[in-house]
């Protein structure tokens, strides 16, 4: 290190000079680059300091690769550079004209297929391409959007309460209650205080609320736009108070395998290296021992969740907030599904461990309040144990030319009207509401979990979930659990499809609970007809079976979910 401080002192100009050069001062590259083409000053750099400096980065190097082979286990790494190799060979070859051809074509197929599934179709279609030449009047606008209702009917009415998750209250009570506060507070902004006085303390009250659910007072927090932003928020503000606070310019952050895709979305945007940790089989909690494992000197936080979204379990959060006590680093608890489950478990009559702010050790919890909070979407809150923490969540800028801005979390403006219809959700429904809902929901979830225990033995519920969702996988290669789900689709069940082992779940809601006799019956129906049959061409069994077919699968999988993408705006 005082090589390298030495080093840039009596260089400064050079450093300063090239343009990457102080990002990538610590690549063998920065030598090399120095050494060809600046030969003036290579007359300051006197030998000893050229060969402490190669030490240093040798010394870097394998410090680096020690601590990813640490974290990763050598097993791991080499399958990650064996799948790094194939990405590159794969790269290299569909470069061939004659294989990009066929790749190109397989996609476009693929892509009319996307689109027939996804956009309305038929000559009578109407496009609203350009704007009207003459504004519309409100009857024109009301009898638009039934054509397109008409146009392009659900497949899935979620009324039927034959999907997981998605909608969590539906009542046509809660759609008053929300339609109410919408329309009182349509036009406001709370990046504009003095303008929307009450939202700024319908913001304020909604936080609060949700510290003293999950017992932390005198802690802080903010409103965000939903799940993944509060993650996203909640990564940022932990590595800014980790290079503030520890010093750490190469943060890195361990995650349970089992977490949500929003850890991964953070560490790409603000450039977190991640480690994925494998959960227990037989538990799916997260391996204590392997996190330890992972954490370095660079570690800015480790993550745990109560519940997961795959298969509804709880990490051991006591165990990771002892880690995190022990090393001065963050805990970040997801609690985005659990959200307005796991503070109630208990009061509802069901066994619950410790997962909330009076475990030692938690520094952040995100929590839906637009999952089973019942408030709009686009809502959700990001918790800190202090406002000490909180402070590195801001943006503060003083010197912009627009004035002095300042923001607490990704957006500026942000939408009044959902911080209204959250603060009205939660005084609607009240403690006792949010306790029989979750008797209800929590109750229908252990229903059909026994239901697939003790009469499905060709399934298996993976882990003990404690709380509003239930997994499932096959037993026997002989049933091909994908089917079973492809099946489920046909009689109008949404459920999700899962890796890693192969499953599909299901989120129980408000409007499941009536629905689970159904399920049971329908799950029966549907693994007979799945092992009736042979391998299927249904949706989750083309897609994920792809994911898996070789090596490069994943990327193939990444060119569909792209059109996909595409596909959604396409007018
Ligand atoms: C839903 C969910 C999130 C966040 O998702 P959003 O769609 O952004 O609200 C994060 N973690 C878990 C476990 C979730 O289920
Ligand atoms: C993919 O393959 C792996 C390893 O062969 C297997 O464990 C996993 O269950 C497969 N997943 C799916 C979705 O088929």
């Amino acid at each position: 290190m005082r090589m390298l401080v030495q080093f840039e002192a009596s260089n400064s100009r050079r450093v300063r000079a090239g343009p990457n050069v102080q990002r990538v001062c610590l690549n063998v590259g920065f030598l090399v680059d120095l050494s060809t083409r600046n030969n003036m000053s290579m007359s300051t750099l006197s030998m000893p300091h050229i060969n402490g400096l190669l030490v240093y980065l040798v010394v870097v190097r394998a410090l680096k690769l020690w601590r990813h082979l640490r974290a990763r286990g050598l097993s791991q790494s080499l399958k990650e550079l064996y799948l790094l190799t194939a990405q590159s060979a794969f790269r290299l070859v569909t470069r061939l004209p004659s294989v990009r051809r066929r790749v190109e074509t397989e996609l476009d197929a693929a892509k009319v297929e996307i689109e027939r599934m996804l956009l309305p179709h038929g000559k009578d279609v109407v496009r609203h391409l350009s704007l009207p030449k003459n504004g519309r009047p409100l009857e024109w606008i009301v009898a638009s959007m039934e054509q397109m209702d008409r146009e392009a009917p659900s497949r899935t009415d979620y009324r039927d309460g034959k999907l997981s998750g998605t909608v969590y209250h539906g009542g046509d009570d809660m759609e008053r209650i929300i339609v109410a506060a919408f329309q009182r507070y349509c036009v406001s902004n709370p990046l504009h205080p003095d303008a929307f006085p009450a939202i700024r303390k319908m913001d304020a009250e909604v936080v609060a609320m949700c510290l003293r659910m999950y017992n932390n007072p005198t802690g802080a927090g903010a409103t965000t736009a939903g799940g993944t932003e509060s993650i996203l928020c909640s990564v940022k503000t932990h590595r800014d108070w980790a290079r503030a606070v520890k010093g750490i310019s190469e943060p890195e952050m361990v995650v349970p395998a089992s977490a949500h895709a929003a850890f991964d979305k953070a560490a790409a945007y603000f450039n977190v290296k991640l480690h994925s940790i494998p959960v227990d089989p037989e538990t799916r909690r997260v391996e204590l021992k392997r996190v330890r494992r992972a954490v370095n000197a660079n570690t800015i936080m480790v993550v745990g969740s109560a519940i997961n979204f795959p298969d509804g379990c709880q990490d051991d959060i006591v165990g990771l907030g002892r880690l995190a006590k022990r090393y001065n680093i963050g805990l970040h608890v997801d609690c985005c599904l659990g959200s307005f489950i796991m503070p109630f478990l208990e009061k509802a009559g069901f066994p619950s461990e410790p997962f909330d702010f009076r475990v030692e050790g938690v520094t952040a919890i995100s929590c839906d309040t637009h999952k089973y909070g019942f408030a709009p979407k686009g809502s959700s809150v990001i918790m800190y144990r202090s406002a000490d923490l909180r402070q590195y969540q801001y943006y503060v800028n003083a010197k912009w030319s627009g004035g002095v801005y300042a923001s607490p979390g990704l957006s500026g403006s942000r939408p009044g009207a959902l911080i209204a219809g959250t603060w009205a959700a939660m005084h609607y429904m009240g403690e006792d509401g949010y306790i029989s809902s979750c008797r209800d929901i929590v109750g229908a979830a252990k229903s059909i979990q026994q239901a697939i225990e003790n009469s499905f033995p060709e399934l298996y519920v993976l882990g003990k979930p404690p709380a509003s969702v239930v997994a499932f996988g096959s037993r026997t290669p002989s049933l091909n659990i994908l089917e079973v789900g492809d099946k489920m689709s046909k009689k109008g069940w949404h459920l999700n499809a899962l890796q890693n082992p192969p499953g599909l779940h299901i989120a129980c809601t408000r409007l499941t609970v009536s629905m689970v006799d159904e399920f049971i019956r329908d799950l029966k129906q549907a693994i007979w007809e799945a092992k009736g049959s042979p391998a299927g061409t249904g949706a989750l069994v083309s897609l994920y079976g792809l994911g898996n077919s070789s090596a490069i699968g994943p990327q193939l999988v990444g060119a569909l979910v792209s059109a996909f993408l595409d596909a959604l705006y396409k007018a």
